[in-house]
């Protein structure tokens, strides 16, 4: 329950904090009542091990910048999977699995051991992959291998092979006929339960295959990959709980489960992206490239602070749009006093926000909440995207694949497709950032080049600082 309300709470920026507080109890709740139930009297190492991991948590979570939070999901995602795999590993290995269980209920059992640890061993591969692309340790370049697909399918068809003689082998009802049949590669380990060489082929071939699953995402289609990696966690997590009939983290595991899949839909959708395309690897070159004057053959009109502060004197309607820009300049307060100063004088101020603005679903909410924008004036895309021919100044403020028009004119572009603000149906586009350069899907963007559109160059914080100081003075 407490979980469900700490998902319904996190549903809106007004009622996520009590969403968190939600989930808190109900993870408190969640890790007492295990420790309760475990029947032992070596409390200590739980101790240690709740002190050790509780305390590297706490320390990430604090240094963590805002601009990382990806990364940092993706590298604990792995941990969800890497337990989920190595409790499946410590339940087989456990003598009294063949003693509870027997005939259809081993079976049963057997199923979940080798689902948990293929689905954990996935996640924890292709999250340390994920996260290497996050945080620029590995090219954000898909790895596209000349036969790739057929590659991914015997990775599978390897594991399925392999999962199946575990089963068996583990089973002492099975024939040796059954066995021989299924697994005769597989040699059988003195002083280990049947099926160990097959249940480590299997987990070897799940390795692999995150590891190619994640390599062959380009860098674009990372937002929806960590999504797809959280769900994943969560399946894992509940084959877990099947596995050690622990109703609470079947339930667990079935909400992150459910939740991540539904959001890597909406952020497909949000990029006009196919899920299984998006699987199947290769869009997306992960990193920025100046665009040169031969690539674009168009003017751009530069403006100076002043004639910025003119600009936004002078409108009534203004609409901002903030990006992954602001982010990383840490713009957000100053946006904010300047929307209370121009709120103050009369003017319209809104936001529009892109769904995958940012590097994390959410981004900009975040940040703006933090910056104490009030909720009421920001508008996601579609509740505002009508609103631009009536708006006299759209600043764009950090942000480029999110307003770029080549999305829905040219169906040769990589994001082709992608529903984005429609900022340049404004009087006044003014965009601001430091060069030309692309965004983080690489690809240039004409609305720099459009006749009115106005780029304001600099570092968000400082141009902005200046603005602010040109509204007040
Ligand atoms: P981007 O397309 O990445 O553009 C951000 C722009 O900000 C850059 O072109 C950069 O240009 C500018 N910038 C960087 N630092 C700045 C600074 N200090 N001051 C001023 N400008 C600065 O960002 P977006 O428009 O927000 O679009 C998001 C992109 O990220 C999409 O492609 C999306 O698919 C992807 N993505 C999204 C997520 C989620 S879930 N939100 C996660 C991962 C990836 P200069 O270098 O010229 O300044």
């Amino acid at each position: 329950m407490l979980f469900i309300l700490a998902l319904n709470g996190l549903s809106h920026p007004e009622k996520a904090r009590r969403g968190n507080v939600f989930g808190i109890m109900g993870m408190t709740v969640a890790v007492l009542a295990t420790v309760l139930t475990v029947i032992s009297n070596n409390y200590w190492v739980l101790a240690i091990g709740i002190g050790v991991g509780g305390t590297i948590g706490l320390l990430l979570a604090l240094r963590v910048k805002m601009t990382q939070m990806p990364e940092l999901i993706a590298i604990l995602h792995s941990l969800v999977g890497a337990a989920a795999a190595i409790i499946g590993f410590a339940n087989y290995l456990d003598p009294g699995t063949l003693l509870h269980f027997s005939g259809s209920s081993l079976l049963v059992h057997d199923l979940e051991t080798c689902l948990g640890i293929f689905i954990g061993a996935v996640t924890c591969t292709g999250s340390v992959i994920a996260y290497g692309k996050l945080s620029a340790h590995i090219s954000g370049k898909p790895l596209t291998l000349p036969a790739r697909h057929f590659l991914n399918l015997l990775l599978f068809a390897v594991a399925l092979w392999a999962g199946i003689a575990f089963v068996i082998a583990h089973n002492p009802a099975s024939s040796p006929h059954a066995i021989a049949a299924t697994g005769g590669i597989f040699p059988p380990l003195p002083g280990m339960p049947g099926g160990t060489v097959a249940l480590c082929v299997m987990t070897a071939m799940a390795l692999l295959f995150g590891i190619h699953l994640v390599l062959a995402i380009g860098g674009a289609d990372m937002p929806v990959v960590v999504s797809m990696l959280n769900s994943y966690s969560g399946w894992a997590a509940a084959a877990t709980g099947f596995m050690l009939g622990n109703d609470l983290l079947i339930v667990t595991g079935a909400l992150v489960g459910s939740s991540g899949a539904i959001l890597s839909y909406i952020m497909c959708r949000a990029m006009n992206r196919n899920f299984l395309a998006v699987i199947a690897g290769g869009f997306g070159t992960g990193g920025s490239h100046p665009v040169t004057a031969e690539e674009h053959h168009g003017e751009v009109m530069s403006v100076k602070p002043e004639e910025v502060a003119e600009l936004l004197n002078q409108a009534t309607s203004i609409v901002i749009i903030p990006g992954y820009g602001m982010a990383v300049a840490h713009a957000q307060h100053t946006v904010a006093a300047i929307t209370k100063t121009l709120r103050e004088k009369g003017k319209t101020v809104r936001f529009a926000i892109h769904p995958v603005a940012g590097r994390m679903p959410g981004h900009m909410n975040v940040l703006l909440a933090e910056a104490n924008v009030p909720y009421d004036i920001v508008f996601e895309m579609d509740a505002i995207n009508d609103d631009f021919p009536k708006v006299d100044v759209a600043m764009v403020i950090g942000a480029n694949d999110i307003v770029n028009p080549a999305a829905l004119t040219d169906p040769n572009s990589p994001i082709a497709g992608m529903p984005v603000i429609k900022c340049w149906n404004s009087t006044i586009a003014v965009v601001m950032k430091r060069s030309m350069a692309t965004g983080y899907a690489g690809v240039d963007n004409p609305l720099f080049y459009r006749e009115n559109t106005r780029m304001f160059f600099g570092d968000a914080q400082k141009s902005l600082d200046e603005v602010y100081r040109l509204l007040t003075a």
